[in-house]
Order: structure tokens, then sequence, then C-alpha cells
């Protein structure tokens, strides 16, 4: 049985990439970097977030199914809006719902103060110091 993960009217939803989306990604400014192509993440764990309003992706969510490791991105004149909490949120939810995982991870650059604001604000806590290319800081959920 498909039970819907909101089922109540929501401001954003997340669906998963599809070939349509290539031609989307131009027009919503997602194409820099095509997330879809990115080694860090896997297409088939990527989920576009996309405004109810008008369908727009704004942005996308993804993670590995080992660690649980989180990554996200809101295209940029998107940003400061709030969206970027939103879908790090609905993300949690769904991997919780999915794989009834309660411990998850995300890795940021220490100067990425939106970022680190965006996990705290949902309840990461600092974990530890890691090595991504340069350093940067692992946060960690516990649900
Ligand atoms: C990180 C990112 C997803 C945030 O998305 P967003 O939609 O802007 O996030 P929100 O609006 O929900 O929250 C952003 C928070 O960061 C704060 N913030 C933004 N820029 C900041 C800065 N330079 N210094 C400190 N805080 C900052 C905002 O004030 C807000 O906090 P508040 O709600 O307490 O005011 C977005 O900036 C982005 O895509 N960045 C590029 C990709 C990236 O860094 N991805 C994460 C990789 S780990």
């Amino acid at each position: 049985m498909n039970i819907p993960l909101f089922p109540f009217r929501t401001e954003l939803y997340l669906r998963p990439f599809c070939k349509f989306d290539v031609d989307i990604l131009k027009e919503s400014g997602l194409d820099e970097g095509e997330p879809h192509k990115n080694s860090r993440t896997d297409s088939k764990f990527l989920y576009y977030v996309v405004l109810a309003t008008n369908d727009l992706p704004i942005g996308f969510v993804s993670f590995d199914d080992k660690e649980f490791t989180i990554s996200y991105r809101i295209t940029e004149k998107f940003q400061n809006l709030g969206w970027g909490t939103k879908a790090v949120y609905m993300l949690v939810v769904l991997i919780f719902a999915t794989y009834g995982e309660t411990i998850l991870f995300a890795d940021i650059y220490r100067d990425n103060l939106a970022s680190r604001r965006v996990v705290e604000k949902i309840g990461f806590n600092f974990w530890e110091l890691r090595q991504c290319g340069a350093m940067c800081l692992r946060y960690r959920l516990q649900i």
C-alpha cells in the first residue's frame, strides 16, 4: 500500500529526477553542477525540490543509503526564503519513513554558514571534523 508522506497541502514537494528534467534543469538555473551527473550523488536517491504553486524545481536533496549522508542545494534566486530548511526536513522524514533510519549525517565546509544553519535549525549537532577534499564539519542527527 502506498501512503503519501505528506497527505496535507504542502508548499513544497520532493519528486525523483526524470529524463524530461534535462530541459527543466536549464530553465531553472539548476544546470550548473547538474546534480544527477554529480558523482557525490546517486540519482536513485536524488529528489528535486519543487514549488507546489507552479511545479517549478528550485533545488535538490540527496543522500547515500550506506551512511545516510545528505546533501542539498537551492538555486540562488530562491535562497534565504526558508525552502532549504523545509526541503531538508522533508528529506529527513522521507528517509525515516522509507528506511527507518534514525541517524543521518551532513558534511559541510566550515565557511558554509547558510548550510550549517539549515541543519542546525533541524536539530543536527556537530559530530566531528572530517576530510572531504578540504576539511569539513560532520553534523549528525539522531531522531
Ligand atoms: C545551503 C542552502 C541549501 C540553504 O538554502 P536556503 O533555502 O537559503 O536555506 P534557508 O532559507 O532555509 O535557511 C538559510 C539560513 O542560513 C542563514 N544564512 C544565509 N547566509 C548566511 C551567512 N552568510 N551567514 C550566516 N547565516 C546565513 C539564513 O539567515 C537562514 O537562517 P535563519 O532562518 O536563521 O535566518 C543554499 O544556500 C545553497 O544551496 N547553497 C549552495 C549549495 C550548498 O552549499 N549546499 C550544501 C552543501 S553541504
